[in-house]
């Protein structure tokens, strides 16, 4: 067993150990994956003041999260398919998530359903929602995750209609896999994913199977979403998800700073500046370059949060010392899963937090809440000069 001291580890054990097809899913971008690629390099042009001779015993990276205390501002993204990524890959992420002390979102596109994972799980996870033309079924959907306990609702608003990944189409995806003679080479390669998956007995969208009338074996996410996710979705519409659920209420997919202001008036308690880690518009700049415009737009009004693009606790540090209260990871922890399971996701949320801590403790910080735009050397140029 190779040493992982970092999430590039975990990728290379993920990339042999999880069949290509899910391999692939995880890993694109949309079209050129321009956007996909900037996410990450752009956290590379900011730079961190080192500071020495301060007291650095009694360290934390606790900050709160729509108001509850978290080891670190870090949740676990909503990723479509994490059961196909190990078998029960979402409940074994939610229960390493909820034991380390960082809050896990379950996808609408998972396998494992919300009343699966709630029953496998002691503490409340939060829900991501995509709104379909059958409203109906949103409705009930926001009910079951309500009934279980579910403690935010993040309503993803940039994937009404989906952005394509060539790869994605090229193999063919579907969950579970179809047989054709590629996918079963590949799968007889990856006999660990293979037995596991024979073990389980969650190996479709559970979600939606059987709860929405003449859906029984529903596989393809693309055909899926074409005919079902609806492309009218307004600002007006999150009044009513807002009464139904109830609860906090989460903004995902925000990257513009007019949709920020948008967003606050809709009265939600948070958003995620997010490009849906560069799998939707191409071409857009990446989550951390657009962070500083949107949090200068909104202020203190939001609670905003950043998404797409972070592989290291550095990476978190840098989000949180620009003004972000909140981050989101979606490859990072999926690289674990795939490689590892349960101990996989453990591994990766403490190579972020080591890293997080250690960092932050070399800047001359103890409390991760203290830390500030003044931690940071940005590039005069970074939020760039476009037309
Ligand atoms: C869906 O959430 C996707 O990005 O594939």
């Amino acid at each position: 067993m190779p040493v992982i001291t970092n999430i590039d580890d975990l990728f290379a054990l993920y990339k042999k150990r999880v069949p290509k097809m899910f391999f692939d899913y995880c890993e694109s971008g949309s079209w050129s994956e321009q956007t996909f690629r900037d996410n990450v390099s752009d956290f590379a042009d900011i730079r961190l003041r080192q500071k020495v001779a301060v007291d650095m015993t009694n360290r934390s990276t606790e900050m709160p999260m729509l108001g509850q205390n978290y080891k670190m501002p870090v949740a676990l993204a909503p990723v479509g398919l994490t059961g196909m990524q190990h078998p029960d890959g979402e409940i074994k992420a939610a229960q390493a998530a909820e034991e380390f002390g960082v809050p896990f979102t379950l996808s609408t596109m998972s396998i494992c359903s919300i009343e699966d994972v709630a029953e496998h799980t002691k503490k409340p996870f939060w829900f991501q929602l995509y709104v379909m033309r059958d409203r109906d079924f949103i409705g009930r959907l926001i009910d079951r995750a309500k009934a279980a306990g579910c403690s935010a609702l993040v309503l993803t608003y940039d994937l009404q209609i989906l952005g394509q990944r060539h790869k994605d189409l090229k193999n063919g995806l579907t969950a579970p896999p179809k047989m054709t003679i590629a996918n079963m080479i590949n799968i007889a390669m990856k006999q660990r994913w293979a037995w596991g998956m024979l073990g389980t007995k969650r190996r479709v969208f559970g979600n939606i199977v059987g709860h929405v009338e003449g859906v029984s074996d529903m596989a393809n996410l693309g055909a899926w979403t074409a005919e079902q996710f609806d492309p009218t979705l307004k600002w007006d519409d999150v009044a009513w998800i807002k009464e139904r659920w109830g609860g906090p209420l989460i903004l995902k997919g925000i990257l513009d700073p007019e949709d920020a202001r948008m967003a606050v008036k809709t009265g939600a308690d948070a958003i995620i500046v997010s490009n849906h880690g560069g799998r939707q518009l191409d071409g857009a700049l990446s989550s951390i370059r657009m962070l500083p415009a949107i949090l200068d737009a909104v202020g203190d009004r939001i609670e905003v949060h950043l998404d797409s693009g972070i592989r290291s606790g550095q990476d978190v540090l840098k989000a949180i010392s620009m003004g972000a209260k909140g981050t989101m990871i979606g490859r990072a922890y999926i690289y674990g899963l795939g490689a590892m399971g349960k101990a996989g996701v453990t591994t990766a949320l403490e190579v972020i937090h080591k890293e997080l801590d250690i960092t932050m403790a070399l800047c001359g910080e103890r409390e991760l809440r203290n830390m500030n735009r003044d931690n940071l050397l940005i590039p005069k140029d970074f939020t760039g000069d476009w037309m």
